[in-house]
């Protein structure tokens, strides 16, 4: 059997052996991410490789060039072991910035579980979780890229993996990236993992169905109804965790297929529903999911943003990791850019694709149409990244979903675009948004930028707050009960929303 020796991002070096004509993408289990599941059509799945492997597929030499293909530079996607072979995973790409902080209202714990208890957020990128004891103490936290991600970037495609009979594998994953969480936390805590009794996991419904291994088919098509919105504590033949194998696992209420449990989490922690003023939640992702909180009603919805704001569909896009390009400034005719860790340049993530469209605008270096005025392909950030024009279009489709959302949601609620006394941005993403930048390119309509706030992982919060005080619980379940869902997918509002959102506001 071929070996293959991989040097992975940190510089440990690992073998295995793996049948004759493996796809590379499967021997590497999990090394890799692949964005757009595998298809050959996103480019992300790189490596460089040295040894036995399959000739080029057409597909590689398009979306990496000749030169890259010359350095040994692969995709993983579309190439096979076909004899002994060294693997480099791709440094610049591997370690993802991943905030786990989120606020919580002050509360007295009267906690849900004996021992200790954890909470976690599945979220379709990233994976994050908090551990506590009886005090209410945080004894640790931990975060880790979704391991599913090598499945897919979204939701649509693991979804379509399940159903081609890869439910086991894409629950398995999961859970073993719930288990290793756990197992970091109890090594920080000093406690064995087997002593957390209670774990709270929330994520959006896809993520739920499958984590517990459910037929997801009823989320695939038209109706779009869940079978299940949880709300319940998993049956032990449904879910366990090997880590914790004695633990009863909440999963908190979701809304409906396309608006989770994180919602409900969120509505928990950032507790908009419990004042008189209107509000506005958005949970920022690969999915926007947004609430509307408006004279003691509460609608929902879901509008799909596509992986853009993880750099999946960017032509030098990455997530939030060292080397990535995550503020770009224009001062006196010039422009500058930093990237996390000061590290040198290698792709430009969601935040510093927001700042990029906005400096644009303000440079006129695009027009309000997002057509670059010059009539070049492409803008160099930096002598390594660039962005191009079909980069600007993807931006433009990703923003106008979400601003359209929201202004379709103000609409069904009876409110303006002027309306809501205070707009919340959930989610890891929103934390490292810049929320002029983003005003300024209608991800959100510019009137709410006064009233605009951050409030960082609002899901794994929400769920922090139903582990340590079991009131938290039913709240999230009486809002899941009492929210009304609007459908964009139906809505002739959302359509022209959506059209007239394409643009960009000048700043
Ligand atoms: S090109 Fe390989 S995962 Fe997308």
């Amino acid at each position: 059997m071929p070996q293959i020796t991989i040097h992975d991002a940190a510089g440990a070096v690992s073998v295995r052996k793996v049948p004759r004509g493996t796809l590379l993408l499967h021997a590497l289990d999990g090394g890799v991410e692949a964005p757009c599941g595998g298809h050959g059509r996103c480019g992300k799945c790189r490596v460089t490789v040295q040894g036995a492997l399959s000739s080029p597929d057409p597909r590689e030499t398009s979306l990496l060039g000749a030169a890259a293909l010359r350095r040994g530079v692969r995709l993983a996607c579309l190439t096979t072991v076909e004899g002994d072979c060294t693997v480099t995973l791709g440094a610049d790409r591997a370690v993802q910035v991943i905030r786990s902080d989120g606020t919580m209202p002050a509360f007295a714990p009267e906690p849900i579980f004996e021992k200790y208890g954890a909470a976690v957020d599945i979220g379709t990128t990233t994976l994050a979780a908090r551990l506590y004891d009886r005090s209410g103490a945080l004894l640790a936290q931990a975060a880790a890229p979704n391991p599913q991600r090598t499945y897919g970037a979204d939701v649509i495609t693991r979804t379509e993996k399940s159903l081609a009979g890869e439910r086991e594998s894409l629950a398995r994953c999961i859970r073993d990236g719930i288990d290793s969480l756990l197992r970091q936390m109890s090594a920080q805590a000093g406690i064995p993992p087997e002593a957390v009794d209670t774990v709270v996991l929330t994520g959006n419904t896809a993520m739920l169905y499958l984590l517990t291994a459910r037929d997801v088919d009823c989320l695939s098509h038209a109706p779009f109804l869940a079978d299940e919105l949880f709300g319940r504590y998993a049956e032990p033949e449904e879910l366990r965790l090997s880590a914790a194998p004695k633990a009863r696992l909440y999963l908190p209420r979701c809304i409906s297929a396309f608006v989770g449990a994180d919602i409900t989490s969120a509505l928990v922690s950032s507790q908009i529903c419990t004042r008189d003023e209107s509000a506005l939640l958005a949970d920022i992702g690969t999915n926007g999911e947004l609430a509307l909180w408006h004279k003691g009603r509460l609608l929902c919805c879901s509008t799909a943003a596509g992986p853009v704001f993880e750099g999946a569909t960017i032509s030098q896009g990455m997530q939030a990791g060292p080397g990535a390009i995550h503020r770009v400034a224009y001062e006196n005719g010039k422009i500058s850019c930093r990237t996390i860790e000061s590290a040198p340049a290698a792709g430009i993530c969601g935040s510093g694709l927001i700042d990029a469209a906005a400096v644009f605008l303000r440079a006129g270096i695009i027009d309000e149409t997002g057509a670059f005025t010059d009539e070049e392909d492409a803008y160099p950030l930096t002598p390594e990244v660039s962005l191009t024009q079909k980069d600007i279009r993807m931006l433009q489709l990703a923003k106008s979903a979400i601003c359209a959302g929201m202004l379709t949601l103000l609409e069904a609620g009876g409110l303006s675009a002027e309306g809501p006394a205070r707009l919340v941005i959930a989610g890891g993403f929103g934390s490292f948004l810049d929320l002029h930048s983003a005003a300024c390119i209608g991800l959100y309509p510019p009137t709410l930028e006064s009233r605009a706030r951050a409030i960082g992982n609002a899901a794994l919060a929400g769920a922090s707050m139903m582990l340590l005080r079991g009131q938290y619980r039913q709240q999230a379940a009486a809002l899941a009960e009492q929210a009304e869902t609007v459908d964009l997918s139906a809505s002739p509002v959302f359509r022209e929303n959506y059209v007239e959102c394409m643009g960009f506001e000048t700043p």
